[in-house]
């Protein structure tokens, strides 16, 4: 389902073409997807969003009811996060945090913190003593995480499993464990093991990562006679852009989780998803400026482009759209542009062929001035975009429901 919702379809009618490009956030369908992904989880995993894909302060205040908290990737999106919703549980994660960031954390009280490297460990532990002396942070040491071979194949978007910059070598466990309960550094609080792995992944591939990713932390914990009450297995839920119908199996990884929580009822299992919670409640709306042929192939431009919504770009997809005909009276003496063949390639504005929302999409008849509406573009759109590219103006922002 890639058509606009009703309310987003009657805003982007309603919009004058001075406010377009636009991106429209369904908030109601948002807030009810958030609460089925809540339901279908067991009580015992807790569900933090992760903001980077998608940081708008609307978008964070209506996950609020149904997320246990945010999981935030700098100093920028920790004091934004903070700022937006005050009082609620962060976990600041990510690789290369500096001295200010990690500071900012400690006095905005955060109780968690995903270490990625031994250099970190230090930094913290010398930072919590001289900052926040009573605080006690919490520590998840991110590890990458060597898996059984082909188990990331799937993974459009694989963070672990091979070399990366991202977490700790799994070599580095036992001696970063032993600084941690050998009291060189009483004043952090080993909490458990935190491993994003990959990207793009299927109910099933997600859950036997998070079966691996918890056996290799409760023999981590058996091997130190110690127990380590939390392991957050990241996020990764597919989100499928060639087929928006078929959606991540929250029910079957529900089920699954509840069913390792069986064997494990001590444990706090912690997810961290972003795509899956906000890629559907988002619509990049525009209007297409012309129509031509060139070499055989029909191009629609439209205002705007990947500057905007670089998603497709990045990921190496079609975005998914949906063509909304314009029956305004064309405005000029000249014929209006208009496809003739049954496909056209959507491109932006800017000068380079990179710059491809959806290629040969079925769109007989479509004419300049028509309108259409991208979906799947309220995650990893506009905030992951190089906007000044061209200085072509910014989108206009909607966000429908919730009391707008
Ligand atoms: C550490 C970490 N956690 C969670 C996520 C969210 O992943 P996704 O949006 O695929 O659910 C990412 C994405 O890069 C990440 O790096």
């Amino acid at each position: 389902m890639t058509a606009p919702t009703p309310s987003v379809r009657e805003r982007i009618d309603s919009l004058p073409s001075s406010e377009l490009p636009a991106y429209i956030y369904d908030l109601e369908s948002l807030s009810a997807h958030a609460q089925a992904v809540r339901a279908a989880l067991p009580e015992q995993v807790e569900l933090y969003y992760a903001a980077k894909a998608n940081p708008e302060p609307e978008i964070l205040a209506a996950l609020g009811p149904y997320v246990d908290g945010y999981e935030v990737s700098s100093g920028g999106e920790l004091t934004h996060v903070a700022k937006a919703a005050p009082g609620r549980a962060l976990a600041f994660g990510g690789p290369g945090k500096t001295p200010a960031e990690i500071t900012t954390a400690l006095e905005l009280g955060v109780r968690r913190f995903h270490v990625e490297s031994e250099h970190e460990l230090h930094l913290l532990a010398a930072l919590a003593r001289r900052v926040a002396p009573g605080l006690r942070p919490g520590v998840l040491l991110r590890f990458n995480l060597s898996l059984p071979d082909g188990s990331l194949e799937t993974s459009a978007l694989a963070m672990g499993g091979h070399p990366t910059p991202f977490g700790l070598d799994p070599s580095q466990a036992d001696p970063l464990v032993r600084l941690l309960t050998d009291g060189t550094y009483p004043q952090l609080e080993l909490l458990g093991v935190h491993a994003h792995l990959a990207s793009g992944l299927g109910a099933p591939a997600l859950l036997a990562l998070s079966e691996s990713v918890v056996s290799w932390s409760l023999a981590l914990a058996g091997r130190h006679g110690i127990r380590l009450p939390e392991v957050n297995v990241g996020g990764g839920m597919n989100v499928d852009y060639a087929d928006p119908s078929s959606r991540f199996d929250w029910t079957t990884y529900g089920q699954g989780l509840t069913e390792l929580l069986v064997q494990h009822p001590d444990l706090t299992l912690r997810i961290e998803p972003g795509r899956a919670l906000t890629a559907y409640c988002g619509w990049y709306a525009t209007e297409v400026l012309d129509v031509k042929r060139s070499h055989g192939e029909e191009f629609a431009v439209v205002r705007g482009g990947t500057h905007h919504i670089r998603t497709p770009a990045t990921k190496g997809h079609n975005q998914p759209c949906t063509v909304l005909a314009s029956d305004a009276p064309w405005p000029h003496p000249w014929p209006r542009p208009r496809a003739h063949g049954d496909r056209v390639t959507f491109a932006g504005q800017l000068c380079t062929p990179k710059d491809v929302l959806s290629r040969a999409v079925p769109a007989t008849g479509l004419r300049a001035a028509d309108r259409v509406a991208f979906a799947l573009a309220g995650a990893y759109a506009w905030n992951i975009s190089h906007h000044d590219f061209l200085m072509h103006p910014n989108p206009t922002f909607h966000f429908l429901g919730a009391g707008r």
